[in-house]
């Protein structure tokens, strides 16, 4: 299974575009968070409007999942707690994989969990992640918005680290993490696009301008992820050690290269 991992696009619609070229070429698409941005100046709602289409678009060509972050909070629930209304209602109802879903995928569970922005929403995903880890399963991979806090993925000018998120990995000790939120973090010198935590990996491509969006791709069987951005491609095997700084790719894997030939075209 081959996956894209992209979040923080922040209604950059160029970086959309190249996701609905891009995106068909894989497996699966997630989208962890902040998809839209709550400084733009176009409306929430024609934010809105413009991203579900896209969304749509994406997911009549792939799988997709998509989770929510900050920037997404468009609406308070019964107890008046900021959510993602749009999303959990309305990309649900469309039959995109998000906030709350637990998927199932060729024996890997996904689990899709919302921003949490008061203390009946954290429970809600407590009690999701418990529920999902009574599930059957090979593999288990959360898709949320925060990075865990204390990690190479969580820090730029401070902490911005989720500590329930540190703890729920550390109780569940799940494969894999893909995370946002913390922009510079990968570019950081002493940061990463990718760390452990216990036995888990979690991930988070960060942000950057210009119409390609920082991205991590990875092949599940081959236990190969790579990161693109400005700074240059990066690689890392998720069957070995962790070492920092992560290495640049010198040398596409063939993974990649077979994907290149049956696209027509460099995905990175
Ligand atoms: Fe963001």
């Amino acid at each position: 299974m081959k996956i894209l991992i992209t979040a923080d696009i922040h209604y950059t619609l160029k970086q959309y575009d190249w996701l609905m070229q891009i995106g068909p070429g894989f497996d699966l698409v997630i989208l962890a968070g902040d998809l839209l941005d709550a400084f733009s100046t176009v409306d929430p709602r024609v934010q809105i409007a413009v991203v579900e289409k896209y969304l749509a678009r994406l997911a009549a060509k792939t799988r997709l999942m998509v989770c929510s972050g900050n920037h997404d909070l468009d609406a308070r629930d019964e107890h008046g707690e900021r959510v993602a209304q749009w999303i959990a209602k309305g990309v649900r109802a469309s039959g995109i994989p998000a906030d709350g879903d637990a998927v199932s995928v060729d024996g890997i569970l996904f689990s899709i969990c919302p921003w949490w922005d008061g203390p009946l929403t954290k429970d809600r995903i407590g009690a999701q992640l418990a529920r999902d880890a009574k599930a059957e399963k090979k593999r288990w991979i959360w898709v949320y918005h925060a990075p865990p806090i204390g990690s190479r993925i969580s820090h730029e000018m401070r902490e911005f680290g989720d500590a329930e998120l540190a703890r729920w990995i550390d109780e569940y000790q799940p494969d894999l993490v893909f995370c946002g939120h913390v922009h510079n973090a990968p570019f950081r010198p002493d940061g990463s696009w990718i760390d452990t935590r216990g036995r888990t990996f979690v991930f988070n491509a960060g942000r950057q301008i210009g119409e390609v969006p920082t991205h991590v791709m990875l092949d599940v069987e081959e236990s190969s992820a790579l990161w693109f951005s400005l700074m240059g491609p990066q690689t890392a095997a998720l069957d070995k050690p962790l070492t920092f700084p992560v290495p640049n790719l010198t040398a596409a894997p063939a993974w990649l290269t077979a994907m290149d030939q049956a696209g027509g075209q460099n995905p990175a």
